[in-house]
Protein backbone atom coordinates (compact mmCIF):
# COMPACT_ATOMS: atom_id res chain seq x y z
CA UNK A 1 0.00 0.00 0.00
CA UNK A 2 1.57 3.26 -1.10
CA UNK A 3 0.50 6.03 1.01
CA UNK A 4 1.75 9.68 0.09
CA UNK A 5 3.77 10.55 3.61
CA UNK A 6 3.90 13.52 5.12
CA UNK A 7 5.70 15.42 7.86
CA UNK A 8 9.11 15.59 9.18
CA UNK A 9 9.80 12.91 11.39
CA UNK A 10 11.69 9.46 10.79
CA UNK A 11 10.31 6.65 12.27
CA UNK A 12 12.08 4.05 13.55
CA UNK A 13 13.35 1.17 11.32
CA UNK A 14 10.82 -0.78 13.60
CA UNK A 15 7.89 1.31 12.65
CA UNK A 16 8.56 1.34 9.08
CA UNK A 17 9.33 -2.32 8.87
CA UNK A 18 5.84 -3.71 10.87
CA UNK A 19 3.55 -0.75 8.95
CA UNK A 20 4.41 -2.19 6.17
CA UNK A 21 3.89 -5.82 7.43
CA UNK A 22 0.31 -4.59 8.97
CA UNK A 23 -0.92 -3.01 5.75
CA UNK A 24 0.13 -6.62 4.06
CA UNK A 25 -1.46 -8.71 6.56
CA UNK A 26 -4.66 -6.82 6.93
CA UNK A 27 -4.87 -6.29 3.23
CA UNK A 28 -4.55 -10.09 2.96
CA UNK A 29 -6.85 -11.36 5.38
CA UNK A 30 -9.66 -8.75 4.03
CA UNK A 31 -9.84 -6.89 7.00
CA UNK A 32 -8.79 -3.81 5.02
CA UNK A 33 -12.14 -4.08 3.27
CA UNK A 34 -14.47 -5.55 5.68
CA UNK A 35 -13.60 -2.46 8.45
CA UNK A 36 -15.24 0.72 6.93
CA UNK A 37 -16.22 4.54 8.43
CA UNK A 38 -16.24 5.78 12.19
CA UNK A 39 -19.82 4.90 13.03
CA UNK A 40 -19.89 6.60 16.37
CA UNK A 41 -17.47 6.48 19.73
CA UNK A 42 -18.67 6.65 23.51
CA UNK A 43 -17.45 8.92 26.39
CA UNK A 44 -18.62 8.01 29.85
CA UNK A 45 -19.65 10.15 32.73
CA UNK A 46 -20.83 10.48 35.61
CA UNK A 47 -24.75 10.48 35.99
CA UNK A 48 -24.73 13.67 37.31
CA UNK A 49 -22.52 14.96 34.23
CA UNK A 50 -24.65 13.10 31.74
CA UNK A 51 -27.45 16.10 31.10
CA UNK A 52 -25.16 19.17 31.28
CA UNK A 53 -22.53 17.61 29.25
CA UNK A 54 -25.94 17.09 26.57
CA UNK A 55 -26.26 21.14 27.27
CA UNK A 56 -22.60 21.93 26.60
CA UNK A 57 -22.11 20.00 23.51
CA UNK A 58 -25.58 21.22 22.00
CA UNK A 59 -24.55 24.48 22.13
CA UNK A 60 -20.40 23.90 21.64
CA UNK A 61 -21.56 21.53 18.50
CA UNK A 62 -23.42 20.61 15.60
CA UNK A 63 -24.67 17.64 17.95
CA UNK A 64 -28.36 17.27 18.83
CA UNK A 65 -29.96 15.03 21.20
CA UNK A 66 -31.83 12.31 19.67
CA UNK A 67 -33.03 9.41 22.58
CA UNK A 68 -31.59 8.05 25.86
CA UNK A 69 -31.60 4.15 26.67
CA UNK A 70 -30.83 2.13 29.55
CA UNK A 71 -29.68 -1.78 30.47
CA UNK A 72 -28.89 -2.89 33.49
CA UNK A 73 -25.28 -1.28 33.82
CA UNK A 74 -25.56 1.85 31.97
CA UNK A 75 -27.67 5.33 30.67
CA UNK A 76 -27.28 5.85 27.36
CA UNK A 77 -27.64 9.50 25.53
CA UNK A 78 -27.84 9.26 21.83
CA UNK A 79 -26.67 12.28 20.00
CA UNK A 80 -26.49 12.81 16.24
CA UNK A 81 -25.92 15.06 13.44
CA UNK A 82 -27.04 13.31 10.50
CA UNK A 83 -26.56 9.91 9.08
CA UNK A 84 -23.22 10.26 7.22
CA UNK A 85 -21.19 11.81 10.77
CA UNK A 86 -20.43 9.15 13.41
CA UNK A 87 -23.00 9.54 16.22
CA UNK A 88 -22.00 10.52 19.81
CA UNK A 89 -22.80 8.27 22.63
CA UNK A 90 -22.56 9.32 26.27
CA UNK A 91 -23.08 6.76 28.55
CA UNK A 92 -23.28 6.40 32.82
CA UNK A 93 -22.92 3.85 34.38
CA UNK A 94 -25.61 2.57 37.38
CA UNK A 95 -22.69 1.14 39.83
CA UNK A 96 -19.99 3.19 39.11
CA UNK A 97 -18.37 1.89 42.26
CA UNK A 98 -17.58 -1.43 40.04
CA UNK A 99 -15.85 0.55 37.32
CA UNK A 100 -12.84 -0.41 35.80
CA UNK A 101 -13.08 3.17 34.71
CA UNK A 102 -12.35 3.89 38.06
CA UNK A 103 -9.52 1.55 38.96
CA UNK A 104 -7.55 3.84 35.31
CA UNK A 105 -8.88 7.12 36.50
CA UNK A 106 -7.39 6.42 40.22
CA UNK A 107 -4.23 6.28 38.82
CA UNK A 108 -3.40 9.98 37.87
CA UNK A 109 -3.75 12.79 40.08
CA UNK A 110 -5.85 14.91 38.07
CA UNK A 111 -8.38 12.07 37.21
CA UNK A 112 -8.94 11.15 40.24
CA UNK A 113 -10.84 13.85 40.36
CA UNK A 114 -13.51 12.97 37.92
CA UNK A 115 -13.44 9.16 38.58
CA UNK A 116 -16.12 7.94 36.04
CA UNK A 117 -15.51 10.41 33.37
CA UNK A 118 -13.85 8.58 30.08
CA UNK A 119 -13.25 8.71 26.56
CA UNK A 120 -14.26 5.23 25.95
CA UNK A 121 -13.51 4.50 22.08
CA UNK A 122 -15.00 4.40 18.56
CA UNK A 123 -17.08 2.24 17.28
CA UNK A 124 -16.24 1.05 13.25
CA UNK A 125 -18.65 0.07 11.25
CA UNK A 126 -18.06 -3.47 9.42
CA UNK A 127 -19.32 -5.65 6.65
CA UNK A 128 -18.61 -9.24 8.24
CA UNK A 129 -18.93 -9.25 11.53
CA UNK A 130 -18.16 -12.56 12.17
CA UNK A 131 -14.88 -12.79 10.06
CA UNK A 132 -13.54 -9.55 11.34
CA UNK A 133 -13.87 -11.24 14.62
CA UNK A 134 -12.54 -14.16 14.39
CA UNK A 135 -9.62 -12.29 12.53
CA UNK A 136 -8.55 -9.92 15.08
CA UNK A 137 -8.66 -13.04 18.17
CA UNK A 138 -6.88 -15.24 16.13
CA UNK A 139 -4.08 -12.29 15.74
CA UNK A 140 -4.63 -11.93 19.42
CA UNK A 141 -6.88 -8.87 19.82
CA UNK A 142 -8.74 -9.53 23.03
CA UNK A 143 -12.64 -8.54 23.30
CA UNK A 144 -14.70 -7.37 26.82
CA UNK A 145 -16.66 -10.21 27.31
CA UNK A 146 -19.32 -7.68 28.18
CA UNK A 147 -19.59 -5.71 25.41
CA UNK A 148 -20.36 -8.39 22.81
CA UNK A 149 -24.21 -9.15 21.41
CA UNK A 150 -23.24 -11.64 17.75
CA UNK A 151 -26.56 -13.04 18.13
CA UNK A 152 -28.96 -9.82 18.65
CA UNK A 153 -30.16 -8.25 15.08
CA UNK A 154 -27.11 -5.49 15.52
CA UNK A 155 -23.79 -7.38 16.09
CA UNK A 156 -21.26 -5.07 18.26
CA UNK A 157 -18.46 -5.71 20.57
CA UNK A 158 -15.73 -3.84 21.76
CA UNK A 159 -11.80 -4.60 22.43
CA UNK A 160 -10.48 -4.70 25.61
CA UNK A 161 -8.58 -1.36 26.50
CA UNK A 162 -5.52 -0.33 25.09
CA UNK A 163 -2.04 -0.73 26.69
CA UNK A 164 -0.95 2.34 24.95
CA UNK A 165 -3.79 4.82 25.00
CA UNK A 166 -6.27 3.05 27.01
CA UNK A 167 -8.97 3.46 24.17
CA UNK A 168 -11.17 0.88 22.51
CA UNK A 169 -11.75 -0.34 19.13
CA UNK A 170 -15.40 -1.15 18.70
CA UNK A 171 -17.12 -2.53 15.57
CA UNK A 172 -20.88 -3.33 14.40
CA UNK A 173 -22.95 -4.61 12.15
CA UNK A 174 -26.75 -4.42 11.00
CA UNK A 175 -28.85 -5.01 8.25
CA UNK A 176 -30.22 -1.97 6.13
CA UNK A 177 -28.41 1.51 4.63
CA UNK A 178 -29.94 3.46 7.77
CA UNK A 179 -27.96 4.00 10.40
CA UNK A 180 -28.40 1.46 13.68
CA UNK A 181 -26.85 1.43 17.42
CA UNK A 182 -26.30 -0.99 19.70
CA UNK A 183 -27.91 0.39 22.44
CA UNK A 184 -31.41 0.98 20.20
CA UNK A 185 -31.64 -3.03 21.66
CA UNK A 186 -32.47 -1.39 24.94
CA UNK A 187 -35.57 0.12 26.43
CA UNK A 188 -35.53 3.69 25.77
CA UNK A 189 -35.22 6.02 28.76
CA UNK A 190 -37.83 8.77 29.60
CA UNK A 191 -36.06 11.90 30.48
CA UNK A 192 -37.72 14.00 32.70
CA UNK A 193 -39.50 16.81 30.36
CA UNK A 194 -38.40 19.77 31.91
CA UNK A 195 -34.26 18.09 30.55
CA UNK A 196 -35.80 17.37 26.77
CA UNK A 197 -36.90 21.45 26.74
CA UNK A 198 -33.66 22.41 27.91
CA UNK A 199 -32.22 20.86 25.22
CA UNK A 200 -34.00 22.00 22.24
CA UNK A 201 -33.90 25.20 23.58
CA UNK A 202 -30.25 25.51 23.74
CA UNK A 203 -30.41 24.10 19.94
CA UNK A 204 -32.70 27.06 19.14
CA UNK A 205 -30.39 29.65 21.13
CA UNK A 206 -27.39 28.34 18.67
CA UNK A 207 -29.58 28.57 15.95
CA UNK A 208 -30.19 31.89 17.12
CA UNK A 209 -26.86 32.78 17.53
CA UNK A 210 -26.28 32.21 13.69
CA UNK A 211 -23.33 29.74 14.90
CA UNK A 212 -25.19 26.38 14.42
CA UNK A 213 -24.43 26.92 10.38
CA UNK A 214 -20.88 27.94 11.40
CA UNK A 215 -19.67 24.36 13.36
CA UNK A 216 -18.91 21.67 11.18
CA UNK A 217 -18.92 18.17 12.20
CA UNK A 218 -16.26 16.12 13.67
CA UNK A 219 -12.69 16.62 11.72
CA UNK A 220 -10.29 14.97 13.74
CA UNK A 221 -9.87 13.32 17.64
CA UNK A 222 -6.74 13.30 19.17
CA UNK A 223 -5.39 10.42 22.16
CA UNK A 224 -1.77 11.98 24.12
CA UNK A 225 0.61 9.05 25.02
CA UNK A 226 3.42 8.65 26.52
CA UNK A 227 6.70 8.94 24.68
CA UNK A 228 7.54 5.57 24.39
CA UNK A 229 3.96 4.39 23.08
CA UNK A 230 3.98 6.78 20.07
CA UNK A 231 4.97 4.24 17.67
CA UNK A 232 3.27 1.41 18.78
CA UNK A 233 0.01 3.45 19.66
CA UNK A 234 0.12 3.98 15.92
CA UNK A 235 0.88 0.96 15.04
CA UNK A 236 -1.84 -0.93 16.97
CA UNK A 237 -4.37 1.52 15.81
CA UNK A 238 -3.23 0.80 11.76
CA UNK A 239 -4.22 -3.30 12.64
CA UNK A 240 -7.50 -3.11 13.94
CA UNK A 241 -9.42 -0.45 11.55
CA UNK A 242 -8.41 0.26 8.01
CA UNK A 243 -6.79 3.87 8.68
CA UNK A 244 -3.44 4.75 7.16
CA UNK A 245 -0.61 6.34 8.57
CA UNK A 246 -0.67 10.10 6.90
CA UNK A 247 2.85 11.52 8.81
CA UNK A 248 4.15 13.42 11.92
CA UNK A 249 5.50 16.52 12.75
CA UNK A 250 8.20 17.51 15.14
CA UNK A 251 6.78 20.13 17.57
CA UNK A 252 10.50 20.83 19.15
CA UNK A 253 10.08 23.72 21.42
CA UNK A 254 7.20 22.02 22.81
CA UNK A 255 8.96 18.71 23.04
CA UNK A 256 6.20 17.15 21.09
CA UNK A 257 5.17 15.40 17.89
CA UNK A 258 1.87 14.82 16.20
CA UNK A 259 1.21 12.19 14.62
CA UNK A 260 -2.19 11.71 12.04
CA UNK A 261 -3.66 8.85 10.85
CA UNK A 262 -6.59 9.22 7.82
CA UNK A 263 -9.02 6.84 6.96
CA UNK A 264 -8.10 5.28 3.29
CA UNK A 265 -11.67 5.33 1.91
CA UNK A 266 -11.19 8.39 0.59
CA UNK A 267 -14.25 9.75 2.94
CA UNK A 268 -14.64 13.01 3.52
CA UNK A 269 -13.06 13.61 7.73
CA UNK A 270 -16.51 14.80 8.56
CA UNK A 271 -17.88 10.86 7.80
CA UNK A 272 -14.70 9.42 9.36
CA UNK A 273 -12.30 11.55 11.16
CA UNK A 274 -8.66 11.62 11.57
CA UNK A 275 -7.45 9.84 14.55
CA UNK A 276 -3.98 11.84 15.80
CA UNK A 277 -1.90 10.20 18.91
CA UNK A 278 0.47 12.99 20.24
CA UNK A 279 3.36 11.82 22.01
CA UNK A 280 6.43 13.73 23.76
CA UNK A 281 9.64 13.88 22.21
CA UNK A 282 11.87 12.51 25.42
CA UNK A 283 10.32 11.09 28.51
CA UNK A 284 9.73 13.16 31.43
CA UNK A 285 12.27 11.82 33.85
CA UNK A 286 14.89 13.66 31.15
CA UNK A 287 13.06 17.07 31.69
CA UNK A 288 15.95 18.39 33.58
CA UNK A 289 18.47 17.85 30.81
CA UNK A 290 16.14 18.77 27.67
CA UNK A 291 15.25 21.88 29.44
CA UNK A 292 12.00 22.67 27.15
CA UNK A 293 7.94 22.50 28.22
CA UNK A 294 6.67 19.36 28.19
CA UNK A 295 3.23 19.59 28.10
CA UNK A 296 1.96 16.41 26.23
CA UNK A 297 3.85 13.59 28.56
CA UNK A 298 2.91 15.81 31.97
CA UNK A 299 -0.81 15.78 30.30
CA UNK A 300 -0.67 11.69 30.26
CA UNK A 301 1.31 11.50 33.56
CA UNK A 302 -1.61 14.45 35.39
CA UNK A 303 -4.60 12.78 33.46
CA UNK A 304 -3.73 9.29 32.28
CA UNK A 305 -3.41 8.25 28.70
CA UNK A 306 -6.77 9.61 27.34
CA UNK A 307 -8.39 11.36 24.57
CA UNK A 308 -7.68 15.17 24.73
CA UNK A 309 -9.54 16.87 22.40
CA UNK A 310 -12.05 16.74 19.89
CA UNK A 311 -11.79 19.36 16.98
CA UNK A 312 -15.11 20.42 15.20
CA UNK A 313 -14.46 21.98 11.13
CA UNK A 314 -15.82 26.07 11.07
CA UNK A 315 -16.92 26.70 7.29
CA UNK A 316 -14.84 28.66 5.59
CA UNK A 317 -15.66 32.13 4.84
CA UNK A 318 -19.07 33.43 2.11
CA UNK A 319 -16.74 35.30 -0.75
CA UNK A 320 -15.94 38.93 0.33
CA UNK A 321 -16.51 38.11 4.06
CA UNK A 322 -13.37 39.76 6.32
CA UNK A 323 -14.43 38.56 9.64
CA UNK A 324 -13.83 35.08 9.74
CA UNK A 325 -16.19 32.11 11.00
CA UNK A 326 -13.99 30.93 13.45
CA UNK A 327 -13.64 34.21 15.38
CA UNK A 328 -17.64 34.53 15.03
CA UNK A 329 -18.12 31.12 16.51
CA UNK A 330 -15.48 32.07 19.62
CA UNK A 331 -16.56 35.29 20.18
CA UNK A 332 -20.31 34.33 20.49
CA UNK A 333 -19.52 31.64 22.67
CA UNK A 334 -17.05 33.51 24.96
CA UNK A 335 -20.14 36.13 24.97
CA UNK A 336 -22.03 32.67 26.43
CA UNK A 337 -19.56 31.99 29.09
CA UNK A 338 -17.35 29.23 27.29
CA UNK A 339 -13.52 29.90 27.59
CA UNK A 340 -10.89 28.88 25.32
CA UNK A 341 -7.27 29.00 25.78
CA UNK A 342 -5.08 31.91 24.58
CA UNK A 343 -6.61 33.34 21.05
CA UNK A 344 -7.35 31.91 17.57
CA UNK A 345 -4.41 30.97 15.81
CA UNK A 346 -3.09 31.15 12.23
CA UNK A 347 -4.42 33.14 9.60
CA UNK A 348 -6.38 32.91 6.32
CA UNK A 349 -2.78 33.13 4.55
CA UNK A 350 -1.56 30.09 6.12
CA UNK A 351 -4.79 27.70 5.28
CA UNK A 352 -5.11 27.40 8.71
CA UNK A 353 -6.79 29.11 11.74
CA UNK A 354 -7.66 27.56 15.22
CA UNK A 355 -8.30 27.20 18.80
CA UNK A 356 -8.72 25.25 21.99
CA UNK A 357 -11.52 25.55 24.35
CA UNK A 358 -10.73 25.14 28.41
CA UNK A 359 -11.19 21.52 29.28
CA UNK A 360 -15.29 20.11 29.66
CA UNK A 361 -15.80 20.02 33.41
CA UNK A 362 -18.08 16.99 32.28
CA UNK A 363 -15.73 15.20 29.72
CA UNK A 364 -12.70 16.71 30.51
CA UNK A 365 -12.08 17.10 26.92
CA UNK A 366 -10.34 19.96 24.92
CA UNK A 367 -13.11 20.91 22.05
CA UNK A 368 -10.80 22.46 19.28
CA UNK A 369 -12.02 24.20 16.42
CA UNK A 370 -10.34 24.28 13.00
CA UNK A 371 -11.09 26.61 10.10
CA UNK A 372 -9.45 25.43 6.50
CA UNK A 373 -9.46 28.34 3.90
CA UNK A 374 -9.77 28.33 0.43
CA UNK A 375 -10.12 24.20 0.31
CA UNK A 376 -6.46 23.90 2.50
CA UNK A 377 -5.07 20.81 2.00
CA UNK A 378 -2.77 20.51 4.36
CA UNK A 379 -4.85 19.57 7.42
CA UNK A 380 -2.54 21.27 10.30
CA UNK A 381 0.55 23.85 9.69
CA UNK A 382 2.90 23.25 12.43
CA UNK A 383 3.04 26.40 13.82
CA UNK A 384 -0.48 26.37 14.71
CA UNK A 385 0.15 22.74 16.64
CA UNK A 386 2.78 24.35 18.43
CA UNK A 387 0.84 27.33 19.47
CA UNK A 388 -1.74 24.60 20.53
CA UNK A 389 0.17 22.26 22.49
CA UNK A 390 1.73 25.46 24.68
CA UNK A 391 -1.78 26.29 25.09
CA UNK A 392 -3.01 22.65 26.49
CA UNK A 393 -0.04 23.10 28.34
CA UNK A 394 -1.17 26.42 30.57
CA UNK A 395 -4.62 24.75 30.96
CA UNK A 396 -2.91 21.81 32.43
CA UNK A 397 -1.02 23.05 34.37
CA UNK A 398 -4.03 25.60 35.86
CA UNK A 399 -5.42 21.55 36.42
CA UNK A 400 -2.68 20.50 38.35
CA UNK A 401 -2.29 23.49 40.59
CA UNK A 402 -6.21 22.75 41.61
CA UNK A 403 -5.72 18.88 41.97
CA UNK A 404 -5.89 16.64 44.93
CA UNK A 405 -3.87 18.36 47.42
CA UNK A 406 0.15 17.25 46.69
CA UNK A 407 0.42 16.03 50.25
CA UNK A 408 -2.14 13.38 49.63
CA UNK A 409 0.17 12.10 46.92
CA UNK A 410 2.83 12.10 48.81
CA UNK A 411 1.32 10.00 51.65
FE1 LIG B 1 -6.12 18.98 17.04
Amino acid sequence: MNYERFGDISNSDFFEEYLGKIYTWREGVGLHEMIREMHSFTVEVGEEDRHTYIEELSLMTPYRFRKSYENEQFRYSLLEIDQLSPGFIIRSRKNPEKSPVRAMNSLSPVSMKKPNTRYIGEVYRVTDFEKVTQILEKSGVEFDPDSVSAHSRIRFCRTSPSQYTWNTVAYIQYQGKERQYYLEQFPELNEPEGVLVRFDEIKKKQSELGIDSLIKPIDHLATRVLHQDREHAILEHLKLTSYYYWGSYDIADQNSSTNVTRNSLNLDESVSPARVFTAANTPHYLDHIVQLPSPTESFVLHYGKRMHHIAYGVADNAEGQTHDNIDIVVDTLKDQGMEFLLKVIGSAEEGLKQIFSRTSNYSLLITEYVQRYNGFQGFFTKKNVAFLTEAAGQDEALQKMNRVGEKDLCD
